[in-house]
């Protein structure tokens, strides 16, 4: 199937097979491989994108769903190639990852809440946090990386 969406605000395009899930299609096709793949079934959260918004696991929807949307990754999280996001600054400066694998996926569902809730108390942080699965930091640092994140994006912090 041929599938046409944009991707970090460029428009791509790729010849897939039907049952090509999301995430394959941006990693195999497009070469973005900070989106990971963990469970393939909805689970973990690591595979997370935002699709025209939404935080999406890409596990669960079909390339040829992307068809027309607009669809974001943590490639395209940072405004350049010199600058973090403050999601990513606030991350590494709270030391809320150790091996990184499920940090993409982190990410992009944090970036899809702060955009919804940018005050957010820490249940809500914690709640929103609860569909990605991290086996090393034991969540306390990436609650912590939020909170300063939020603070951050509000501009009410350096
Ligand atoms: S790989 Fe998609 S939710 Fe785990
Ligand atoms: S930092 Fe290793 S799984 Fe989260």
């Amino acid at each position: 199937m041929k599938v046409k969406f944009e991707l970090n605000g460029k428009a791509v395009e790729a010849d897939v097979p039907a049952r090509t899930h999301l995430a394959d299609c941006i990693r195999h096709h497009h070469m973005q491989t900070g989106t990971h793949v963990g469970c393939e079934h909805g689970v973990c959260g690591a595979c997370t994108v935002i699709v025209d918004g939404a935080a999406v696991r890409s596990c669960l929807m079909f390339a040829a769903q992307a068809d027309g949307r607009s669809i974001t990754t943590v490639e395209g999280l940072a405004p350049d190639q010199d600058h973090l996001h403050p999601l990513q600054e606030s991350m590494r400066d709270c030391h809320g990852l150790q091996c990184g694998y499920c940090t993409p996926g982190i990410l992009m569902t944090m970036k899809a809440f702060l955009d919804e809730t940018p005050a957010p108390d820490e249940a809500q942080i914690r709640e929103a946090l609860s569909g990605n699965l991290c086996r090393c930091t034991g969540y306390q640092h990436i609650v912590e990386a939020m909170q300063l994140a939020a603070e951050r994006l509000r501009g009410s912090s350096t």
